[in-house]
């Protein structure tokens, strides 16, 4: 492998657990397992979006990753070089290299400076003097991202929520760095402003040859921007595939009820595949997260080793790795465990039958229900009146 093809960031087991400290000795009573062993790369020059519902791990990892937090396990390789637990002067260097770009626009922004003094605070924390002096660097920064260099004495609540988000990706660039992660930063906005925002971020991309981390709640907005997709849950990867790949047959249950939520716009697959799947419940506290894979509670194809064993991330096909024993669009990993959980069951009650009709092509578990659910219906006796219809 050339330095080229290496990864620019590889993480491997990464774990941030919160102590929860209780009492006048603050002795620990727990700990919130917020990104609870997660491995991935990032590619140079790529997207890679991370999705999951609200709770799951997302900002902790994207946190983790740019080291604005200490992670509590595992490690972390920017470029070749391990920076698990840099200390503040030996991640100077990584500062420059590794921006983050925040969700809220509004708070982000100190509204007592000017946006001059925003976007050229990079180069005074960092003692940098761009060719051409901080002003015109700024003022370039600005034109970049689409705004008016007229803008510099600006303050921000003279703008409108896209235009700060503006403001926010110019201050990110300001250093040239090469890995920007971007944690929901469209989803403050409104939605027709999101598209631009994205779109923006897209073609800086190409520019300045960055590497990306999209975070978002949803696939809606980084479906179209992202290369690859790392899906999320309760501090796991549970999926990790090639965006097409991941649209065109997810293979675990979570990202397939995620994309089940996501209008798609093109009709032929929307005649094919409308099911929306309702999940029960909601999601598990990262204090005590479940046994085994950690979607069993809420799962329609759970068994007996969902929950007695953690399914681990492997590649079943060639660029799409998943945590899951009774994969859907693929061959049943646990083929002899045949009785699905009672949860399963509840859970399956809201999951549309062409849903379940697919999913008992590769689980034993529900395919075994179904066949005994329609042995049960066809023996209820025929109540219907001659005539009815
Ligand atoms: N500083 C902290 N101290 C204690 N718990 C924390 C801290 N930061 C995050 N958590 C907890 O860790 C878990 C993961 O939080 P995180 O913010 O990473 O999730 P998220 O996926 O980004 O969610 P959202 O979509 O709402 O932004 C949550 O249970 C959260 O309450
Ligand atoms: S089938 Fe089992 S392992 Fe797969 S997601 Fe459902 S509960 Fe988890
Ligand atoms: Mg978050």
């Amino acid at each position: 492998m050339t330095d080229d093809e290496k990864p620019l960031l590889k993480v491997e087991g990464l774990v941030k657990h919160f102590p929860i400290k209780k009492g006048l000795l603050q002795r620990q009573v727990g700990a919130v397992k917020a990104v609870d062993g997660i491995d991935f790369e990032v590619r140079r020059g790529e997207t890679l979006g991370v999705v999951g519902e609200s709770g799951c791990g997302k900002s902790t990892m994207g946190r983790l990753i740019t080291r604005l937090l200490e992670p509590s396990g595992g490690k972390i390789e920017f470029d070749g070089k391990d920076i698990t637990h840099l200390g503040t002067s030996g991640m100077r260097p990584l500062r420059r290299d590794v921006q983050m770009i925040f969700q809220d626009p509004y708070g982000s922004l100190n509204p007592r400076h000017t946006i001059g003094t925003i976007v050229s605070a990079p180069f005074r924390l960092q003692g940098v003097e761009p060719e051409g002096g901080v002003k015109q660097e700024v003022q370039r920064l600005l034109e970049l991202v689409g705004l008016s260099p007229e803008h510099y004495n600006r303050y921000p609540h003279e703008f409108s929520g896209g235009q700060r988000q503006r403001i926010g990706i110019a201050r990110a660039l300001a250093l040239k760095p090469r890995m920007v992660v971007a944690d929901e930063p469209v989803s403050a906005l409104d939605v027709s402003i999101q598209a631009q925002v994205v779109n923006l971020m897209d073609d800086l991309q190409d520019e300045l040859g960055l590497t990306y981390v999209i975070i978002a709640h949803d696939l809606s907005v980084v479906r179209h921007v992202s290369d690859r997709i790392a899906v999320m849950y309760l501090g796991k990867i549970v999926e990790l595939a090639d965006r097409d790949s991941l649209y065109a047959s997810p293979m675990h249950p979570y990202t397939k009820a995620l994309l089940s939520a996501v209008p798609i716009p093109d009709p032929r697959r929307r005649a094919a595949k409308s099911e929306r799947i309702l999940l029960r419940g909601d999601v598990p506290s990262p204090i005590a997260p479940p046994s085994g894979c950690r979607f069993h509670t809420r799962c329609w194809k759970a068994t007996q080793i969902c929950k007695s064993t953690e399914p681990p991330l492997i590649e079943l096909r060639p660029g799409q790795r998943v945590a899951c024993h009774h994969p859907e669009n693929f061959e049943d990993q646990a083929p002899q465990d045949t009785v699905l959980l009672s949860a399963a069951k509840e859970a399956a009650a809201l999951v549309a039958d062409e849903v379940l009709a697919e999913s008992a092509q590769t689980s034993a578990a529900v395919a075994a229900e179904a066949a005994e659910t329609s042995a049960e219906e066809a023996e209820e006796p025929v109540s219907k009146e001659p005539g009815d219809k």
